[in-house]
């Protein structure tokens, strides 16, 4: 049978005619959640991801306040910026666009985002809710990941879920966020023995380790769920790039019940979760203030 292909362009869209009628209601009311993102030096993909999210923000009808900072911006000033939005009523999410420059510590720099208004879900407060199952902002790929998995399957409980990966940005979090869905969670890394063998026995597997085409067929059971997170820029035979996943898509696409492409899979979700944490600070902020 073929796989079912999980649209994340069409899932995005779908979910962003959700936010955009519930930002609608609250503009009667006279009211407008706002998203500060802050850009730092000229990174080419960092630029192209904040037009996407200032685009997409204003388009659903919420306020996009952009900071683009010059490379040499020192971290000192860096911080007095983050520390004004902390306290702008205007803004309920903040998001610092990740890599910083080298010379300023990212991890100072999110950290001293509130935590109410952390919408990329990388502070610590947040990372340590979601492990204790408390409410949390949850990062934005990870809730994509989980989200396009579950329209094949609604529930994922008792599945064994393989994650490829231990970032802070997406291993670790998605790993949380699959064991609050009931399955039975296994983190693979690069000091992993046998990697390809545990995979073979997910019912569930996430890749997320950056490395173009990693995942082949011989990694992959039969009528597996496969969720593809990388992004990862390779040259093309005939000159140019594209962009191709972790996964070798079209080596495994036969062998699974339902697989994710790149592009179109869990990037376009990304920023339509980053909207709704966006949504969700406006609101957790309102039932503070009431
Ligand atoms: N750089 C690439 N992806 C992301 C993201 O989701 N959040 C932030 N802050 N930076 C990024």
């Amino acid at each position: 049978m073929s796989p079912m292909i999980l649209d994340g362009n069409a899932a995005a869209s779908q979910l962003r005619d959700e936010l955009r009628q519930k930002i609608t209601a609250l503009a009667t009311q006279g009211k407008q959640p706002g998203l500060a993102v802050v850009l730092v030096g000229e990174n080419p993909a960092s630029k192209v991801y904040v037009a996407n999210k200032a685009k997409q923000t204003k388009e659903i009808g919420m306020l996009s306040v952009e900071h683009r900072l010059p490379a040499e911006t020192s971290e000192a000033d860096l911080l007095a910026i983050v520390e004004k939005l902390n306290h702008d009523p205007a803004i309920h999410g903040i998001l610092v666009q990740l890599p910083l420059p080298e010379h300023i510590n990212a991890e100072k720099v999110l950290e001293s985002i509130n935590p109410d208004k952390d919408v990329d879900g990388f502070h610590a407060v947040n990372a340590g809710k979601l492990a204790i199952g408390m409410n949390a902002l949850v990062p934005c790929t990870p809730l994509g990941s989980v989200y396009l998995a579950k329209m094949y399957k609604k529930d994922l409980s008792g599945l064994h879920a393989v994650v490829i990966g231990r970032s802070n940005i997406v291993g670790k979090p998605v790993a949380q966020l699959l064991l609050q869905e009931n399955c039975t969670v296994t983190i693979v890394h690069s000091r992993t023995k046998n990697i390809a063998d545990i995979c073979r026995q997910a019912d569930l597997l996430v890749a997320a380790i950056g490395k173009p085409l990693f995942v082949g067929a011989d990694m992959v059971k039969d009528g597996a769920i496969v969720i593809d997170v990388g992004i990862n820029r390779v040259p093309k035979p005939d000159g140019g790039s594209k962009i191709v996943g972790d996964v070798d898509f079209d080596a495994v696409k036969d062998k699974t019940a339902a697989i994710t492409p790149v592009p179109g899979g869990v990037g376009p979700m990304t920023i339509a979760f980053l909207l709704a944490n966006t949504l969700r600070a406006f609101e957790l902020s309102e039932a503070r203030n009431h």
